[in-house]
């Protein structure tokens, strides 16, 4: 089965290509930007995106969005991960979390799906703790600094695919194609 799933994160594609293969799924990278609307909710930005770009795709396709919820920072950065991470990085973040004893963390994925005629949505969350320190050269993004079993997603590798936000939510999504075919 083949589905086209458009970003333009690399680090994102290569992850749920390896996820795709472990369903039998087989992930075509339509590579482009897109327009993210504002908001507060990842659900309602990720389908709001879909709706928009279904103009411009006549094939079905689907997006993925995600974010880094902090307890201590009430939530934040969440929706606004992606600016947090081009701006402060994950040194602003740690800089952010000094002193601050309540570590816990989750990331969330939500992906749009384009059925060709409507969007659907799968959620996928995954709890851990935000290091103290940056570690591990693997991953992209937020990876070096939130801790799952005491290693960072960075110092996981593949293994990071077996417990991911994004492997949740895409567990979800595949399941549900397999079941319409
Ligand atoms: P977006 O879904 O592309 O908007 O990503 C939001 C931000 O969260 C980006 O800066 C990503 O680098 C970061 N991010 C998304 N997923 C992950 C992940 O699995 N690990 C680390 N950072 C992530």
């Amino acid at each position: 089965m083949r589905v086209y799933f458009v970003t333009s994160n690399e680090g994102k594609f290569v992850e749920v290509r390896e996820i795709g293969k472990m369903y039998g799924v087989d992930v075509e990278w339509l590579r482009r930007r897109y327009l993210e609307p504002q908001g507060s909710d990842l659900r309602e930005i990720a389908s709001l995106s879909a709706k928009i770009l279904s103009n411009e795709i006549e094939k079905p396709f689907f997006i993925e969005d995600s974010g880094l919820f902090i307890n201590a920072l009430k939530g934040f950065p969440g929706p606004y991960s992606s600016f947090v991470f081009k701006t402060i990085g994950n040194e602003g973040i740690l800089k952010l979390m000094e002193g601050v004893e309540d570590r816990k963390a989750y990331f969330l994925a939500v992906i749009a799906f384009w059925d060709g005629e409507k969007v659907l949505t799968f959620e996928g969350k995954v709890e851990g703790l935000i290091s103290r320190e940056i570690r591990g050269k693997m991953g992209f993004g937020f990876d070096p600094i939130f801790e799952y079993n005491g290693k960072t997603f960075a110092e996981m590798g593949d293994e990071k695919n077996e417990v991911s936000h994004r492997r949740r939510a895409l567990e979800k999504f595949f399941e549900y194609l397999r079941n319409m075919v």
